[in-house]
């Protein structure tokens, strides 16, 4: 045998020194815990699709947010379930709206913790849809001003970042205009820019009630085999002002992660999706696979193909049973 000069296997002989050559890790630093908040008292209904994941009233999400707080996750994502919808989706921007209630409660209730707001129609439109409906079809620019109303009522109500996942062209530059009219100049809008339109979401439908009624999501949200328009989007969102611009989902999609962390300069999320999650907890309640593991494995990888910031509803149990690194 030949003296090798590379011998990779040196450097992987013990954890001491496989630790000092690692290249990414993934800390609670990293993380976003979504919530779902329902209307009622007392509530904390488990999602049947998503085990762990829990519908929550106003009173009972500010006490989980304040658990998420203590773990030292740095943010939570709230996703609303109205009691009553409508064809425009009118709850999303209700003064006294589920979302606005809760977190008016959190920020009662935590010191640091950042909470940011989905803004969308979907849970609140009778239809299902992101937007407003006219002929059967979404029409984008009637959307707009609902979007940006609906992000500033999240933010009058304490909102520290707000989230558009609608799909609808030029949200972002509405709703940040519709911001810095009303000296809320400093909040930062966290853009779902490439967000495909993918079979992944199904738990998360079902845990916010929120399939559409007809058709589907395919003329707002993005052709799955495409990734050059996933560039175009962010693109677009950065120059329209996002802060953050975000990859939805993250699996299925590391290759474009990848090449949106090369082409901006802007910090870069990564949704790891309702559907995402329930195949892990459905492989792992069966014993198929170590859930430890895998949940480590694919949250690494999500941070390797270069997100910055993982939304992942793995995120507090993660974190609570010590499955990453400190
Ligand atoms: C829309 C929205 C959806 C998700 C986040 N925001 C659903 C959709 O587009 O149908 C999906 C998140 C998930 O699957 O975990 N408000």
């Amino acid at each position: 045998m030949t003296a090798l000069l590379y011998r990779g296997r040196r450097m992987r002989r013990t954890e001491t020194l496989r630790r000092m050559i690692r290249e990414t890790r993934v800390t609670k630093n990293d993380l976003v815990m979504p919530m779902f908040v329902a209307e009622g008292k007392g509530v904390r209904e488990e999602i049947p699709s998503m085990p762990g994941i829990y519908r929550f009233s106003v009173e009972n999400a500010a006490d989980e947010a304040s658990r998420i707080e203590e773990l030292g996750i740095p943010a939570v994502i709230l996703f609303g379930i109205p009691g009553r919808k409508d064809e425009q989706g009118s709850e999303a921007w209700s003064e006294k709206g589920i979302i606005q209630r809760a977190v008016e409660a959190i920020k009662k209730k935590t010191e640091r913790l950042a909470v940011i707001t989905d803004v969308c129609l979907c849970e609140y439109t009778s239809h299902g849809h992101c937007g407003v409906l006219r002929d059967g079809e979404v029409d984008n620019d009637a959307t707009l001003p609902l979007l940006a109303k609906a992000a500033l009522s999240h933010v009058r109500a304490g909102a520290d970042v707000v989230a558009p996942s609608d799909m609808m062209d030029g949200r972002v530059m509405v709703i940040r205009q519709a911001l810095d009219d009303t000296g809320f100049g400093d909040v930062p809008i966290m853009a779902y820019s490439a967000k495909y339109a993918s079979a992944f979401y199904g738990p998360f439908r079902d845990a916010a009630f929120s399939a559409p009624q007809s058709g589907d999501r395919r003329s707002y949200q993005m052709d799955p085999p495409n990734a050059l328009e996933a560039l175009r989007e962010v693109n677009v969102d950065i120059g329209e002002g996002a802060d953050i611009v975000m990859v939805k989902p993250a699996l299925a999609y590391l290759d474009v992660i990848s090449r949106v962390r090369a082409s901006c300069i802007m910090p870069v999320a990564a949704y790891n999706v309702s559907g995402e999650y329930s195949l892990v907890k459905a492989a792992a309640a069966r014993g198929w696979v170590d859930e430890r593991g895998v949940v480590k494995e694919i949250l690494t990888a999500v941070r390797r193909a270069g997100a910055d910031v993982i939304i992942t509803y793995h995120a507090a149990e993660a974190v609570e049973k010590g499955w990453l690194e400190d």
